[in-house]
């Protein structure tokens, strides 16, 4: 269990730390967000790979498909949440954020190794309905259809739970507060 957590100032330092870590180490907690999207049906949450976290812009980044859901559904509302389970600091992390969408600049694009680009190429389109998983063939993959999903923190929150009870924070602008679990 992390000491830094049982201080405010701590708890926020250990939140970007995961989340730096996360970005260059394939695997831990949080390199596997899961992004959560309202949409006028109700909402959906999928795992994505977090790609690049910079503090001092308070901002995290994903890639996706252009046609996949949540795209659709960030269009309609750009207002997320994202998710990190921490099993061995029993720390969960909730970050609540707003999602601009943009493209991906030529040079990420040319630096993304075959298998990475192979996620911009099947054919049909995401959330096509085939009759069997073999009918999505892996066509060439498109630059276009690559979407950077840029996300700026409005609010942190974590939750831990320790041998002598939960312990949970928040941290909105420069407030940070202890609440209530
Ligand atoms: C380990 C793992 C990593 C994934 N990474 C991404 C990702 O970085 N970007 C992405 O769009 N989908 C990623 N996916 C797929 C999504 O979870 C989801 O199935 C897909 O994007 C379609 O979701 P949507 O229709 O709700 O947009 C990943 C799935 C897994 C299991």
């Amino acid at each position: 269990m992390s000491d830094a957590l049982t201080d405010l100032n701590g708890t926020l330092c250990d939140v970007w730390a995961r989340l730096e870590s996360g970005v260059v180490v394939p695997g831990s907690p949080a390199n596997l967000p899961v992004l959560a999207t309202a949409s006028p049906s109700g909402g959906a949450a999928r795992i994505v790979v977090l790609r690049g976290v910079d503090r001092s812009a308070q901002t995290l980044w994903f890639y996706s498909h252009a046609a996949a859901s949540k795209v659709a559904d960030l269009k309609a509302n750009s207002r997320a949440e994202l998710l990190i389970w921490d099993p061995r600091d029993r720390l969960q992390i909730r970050l609540g954020v707003s999602i601009d969408l943009g493209t991906v600049s030529a040079d990420v694009w040319d630096g993304l190794g075959p298998g990475t680009r192979l996620n911009y190429a099947t054919d049909p389109l995401p959330g096509t309905k085939i009759d069997d998983p073999s009918d999505a063939q892996q066509a060439t993959p498109q630059h276009h259809q690559m979407v950077l999903l840029t996300a700026h923190i409005a609010r942190i929150e974590t939750l831990q739970i320790t041998n002598d009870g939960l312990r949970r924070a928040v941290f909105e602008g420069s407030t940070s507060r202890w609440i209530a679990p």
